[in-house]
């Protein structure tokens, strides 16, 4: 919130796998204090009904998202205050008169996560194709922070170019690509890494991962024993 009102960041789930890291940074986001206002690509309710066996529909969407936030990438139950779902708010894919789908709709940025190579191709070009992209393309136009986590392998030429572009429009391209310095035990640390990079593209604190403190030999301590 800011002076009262309310300035949420637009989570973009596109159908690109990795529908665990979207549920990491809604939890982040909103466990630091942060609005949300969420679009969920009609691609991308294939990949959550195939990664957690959640039916993603959007009359219902307050219940599907919370079993999706209370489930953590091992399929093992995750601790999440339901009450922090007030802060979120849901607008259909295909709703081109939802409040994002304007400039003047006051929004902190936009976090695609995942974002697939359709959806790249689509925000590189300005497709506006449907709400999910045509938020990315208010954001890019309103100057504000737009974050890109792709998640694809290996990736093509004319992806490639569209990620550059996106670059050179102002987003920041991060790949969905975990690293194992902040000593992973288990794949939701992984996962948390991910959304971490996210959130620090945002500018938003959280404790996801252990941070690169400039001594080798970190991956090899336990995250529980370094006080994180
Ligand atoms: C189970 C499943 C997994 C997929 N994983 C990826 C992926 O990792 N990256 C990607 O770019 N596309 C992936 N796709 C393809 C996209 O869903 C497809 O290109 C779709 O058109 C994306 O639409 P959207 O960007 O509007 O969500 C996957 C599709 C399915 C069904």
């Amino acid at each position: 919130m800011t002076d009262g009102k309310r300035t949420p960041w637009v989570v973009g789930v596109s159908g690109a796998s990795g529908t665990p890291y979207a549920a990491a940074v809604i939890r982040g986001l909103l466990a630091a204090g942060e609005s949300v206002d969420l679009v969920v690509s009609r691609a991308s309710r294939l990949t959550l009904l195939d990664e957690t066996g959640i039916a993603f529909r959007d009359a219902h969407w307050r219940d599907d998202l919370a079993a999706w936030l209370e489930r953590g990438a091992d399929g093992r139950p995750v601790t999440f205050p339901r009450p922090e779902l007030d802060d979120v708010r849901h607008w259909s894919a295909g709703d081109l008169a939802a409040g994002p789908s304007s400039g003047s709709y006051p929004v902190k940025g936009m976090l695609i996560v995942p974002a697939s190579t359709a959806c790249v191709a689509g925000v590189a070009l300005g497709l506006s194709k449907d709400l999910l992209q045509r938020v990315a393309s208010v954001t890019l136009k309103e100057r504000r922070r737009l974050v890109v986590a792709v998640r694809e392998t290996p990736l093509n030429g004319q992806t490639l170019r569209h990620l550059v572009a996106l670059d050179e429009a102002g987003a920041v391209v991060l790949p969905a690509s975990p690293a194992f310095y902040a000593g992973a035990t288990h794949i939701q640390d992984l996962v948390d890494f991910v959304a971490g990079r996210v959130l620090d593209a945002a500018g938003v604190p959280h404790r996801l991962y252990r941070r690169w403190e400039g001594e080798l030999g970190g991956a090899s301590r336990p995250r529980e024993a370094s006080g994180d």
